[in-house]
């Protein structure tokens, strides 16, 4: 796992979108297949690809979709699509066709089999048949779960029949349709972004510790892996 640390969240966000720029100039004549997770941390990301990186972006070689999503209509201030949307989708030149919402005001299990045949079909497969995405973004809670896989829901993780499936987070009960380890372990390269005082431990637990949550599990499984941390989420770096 290569580690980039960054002393504040918004250099971090910076070296992030550049990365990602960078890596898909490298491919000029490939159509990138992106999964983003939402969450507050990529929304100061968002917000920056919007209004500093506009020009610099491929944007006609994305091809966008969300590695979960809670079960609320896209309206809802929760919606990761709708965050994503509000602050960098309606602002930059991506074709509607390219963008594969996760529908949070559907039925969570009918939604999560809709979804899960969306990337079947959009997202190139691996020789396993398995859906390969380019670049899967990842966050972390302070718990240490990531892509709504929350601790103690773990069989999600071998989870390999479906590449999305139901989830609920075990603090408010609220519903969410997500990646399971079957999308994620096929990815291509899969990037972290963590970063604040609070993930410290999550951080910890990927870097230095054994399988001990969901994102230390995904982190130290799958292949490719990349962190984009800050100094305050990781201060030994
Ligand atoms: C979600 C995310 C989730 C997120 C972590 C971190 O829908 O909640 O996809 O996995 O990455 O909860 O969230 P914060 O960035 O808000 O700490």
């Amino acid at each position: 796992m290569k580690i980039y640390p960054h002393h504040t969240n918004a250099e971090t966000a910076h070296a992030l979108i550049r990365h990602i720029i960078r890596l898909m100039e490298e491919q000029p004549d490939k159509i990138f297949h992106l999964a983003f997770s939402g969450g507050t941390t990529p929304s100061l990301m968002f917000d920056l690809w919007a209004n500093e990186y506009r020009a610099d972006t491929a944007w006609k070689r994305m091809r966008i979709f969300w590695v979960d999503e809670r079960c609320v209509p896209a309206d809802d201030s929760d919606s990761n699509y709708g965050t994503m949307h509000n602050l960098l989708l309606s602002k930059v030149p991506i074709a509607e066709e390219y963008i594969h919402p996760i529908c949070g005001a559907n039925d969570p299990q009918a939604e999560a089999l809709r979804y899960s045949n969306v990337v079947r079909n959009y997202v190139p497969r691996s020789a396993k048949g398995m859906p390969a995405f380019d670049m899967i973004l990842l966050g972390a809670g302070d718990d240490g779960h990531t892509a709504s896989i929350f601790p103690g829901q773990e069989y999600l993780l071998s989870s390999l029949l479906h590449p999305y499936e139901t989830s609920f987070n075990p603090y408010n009960g609220q519903q969410r349709v997500g990646m399971t380890g079957a999308a994620l372990f096929n990815a291509q390269r899969l990037i972290f972004f963590i970063t604040g005082k609070s993930k410290q431990r999550v951080i910890h637990d990927i870097v230095a510790s054994g399988d001990t949550c969901p994102a230390a599990f995904v982190a130290h499984h799958a292949r490719n892996v990349e962190l984009f941390t800050d100094t305050s989420a990781c201060p030994s770096e």
